[in-house]
């Protein structure tokens, strides 16, 4: 019996994207490269702090990837232009289908499980009109170890007091995906990016001489990965997951 329908933070129920207006303005005519790179350099670094055995808070994580983004594309901001741009991952705008797709998931438990830090994930979560709908943030700084650590997932039965085989996890990031289902969840994905219409945007990049930094993005990190980890489910809306069998 599903007990607990458990999401990931940044990309699921949150636009990662949606720091590209404050990108745009601190740079103008750099905000999506320095978006994508940050993004993809943020996720690295949580997983190299974590294979180094070198464990630094989601925070501390996103600032070294802002850094190494502005310091590669040789950008140099104010220290305060520096702390407003990594501010803008504490105010990311939730999903358009985030709100009412919780809202319809009654009589089971609703908890985010991030790797974003506790202090992050108060701002973003407790900022958002998904503040009531969620009863319980998990941030994996208790495990101080990122996700797909195994170490990260056992958090939920431990602090929700769910088995993993009673818990639907929800994410759209294919590490998190793979690393959720290897550890005994239920899985969930939703994809953001239709494989089709990607396609079609990378055709269409390659005809004109260049793929955008944010298709590449696309490309390497909103499809599912090819680890042997298959998610369970795989839906279009949050909207879809209110359908999904809970007798398991
Ligand atoms: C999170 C990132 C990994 O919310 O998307 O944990």
């Amino acid at each position: 019996m599903i007990k607990a329908f458990v999401f990931d933070a940044y990309g699921t129920l949150y636009d990662v994207q949606s720091v590209a207006d404050i990108t745009e303005q601190a740079f103008p005519g750099h905000g999506e490269i320095i978006t994508q790179i940050w993004r993809m350099k943020q996720l690295e670094y949580s997983w190299l702090h974590s294979l180094m055995d070198d464990y630094r808070d989601f925070w501390a994580v996103t600032r070294e990837a802002l850094t190494y983004t502005l310091g590669v594309l040789g950008l140099t901001p104010s220290e305060q232009l520096f702390d407003d741009i990594a501010e803008a991952y504490n105010r990311l705008t939730p999903y358009p289908d985030a709100a009412a797709a919780l809202g319809a998931l009654t009589g089971v438990k609703r908890a985010i499980l991030s790797n974003g830090s506790p202090q992050m994930l108060a701002a973003l979560v407790g900022g958002s009109p998904l503040r009531d709908l969620i009863e319980t943030t998990l941030s994996v700084d208790a495990a101080r170890v990122f996700k797909p650590d195994p170490r990260a997932y056992a958090l939920v039965e431990a602090e929700l007091g769910v088995k993993p085989h009673e818990v639907v996890f929800v994410s759209s990031n294919g590490f998190d995906i793979a690393g959720a289902k290897r550890f005994g969840f239920n899985v969930a994905r939703i994809s953001r990016v239709p494989r089709d219409a990607l396609a079609q945007e990378m055709a269409g990049g390659a005809t004109g001489g260049a793929l955008s930094p944010v298709t590449l993005y696309k490309a390497l990190r909103t499809q599912e990965e090819t680890l042997g980890h298959a998610p369970d489910f795989v839906i279009s809306s949050l909207a879809d997951l209110v359908r999904l069998p809970r007798a398991a």
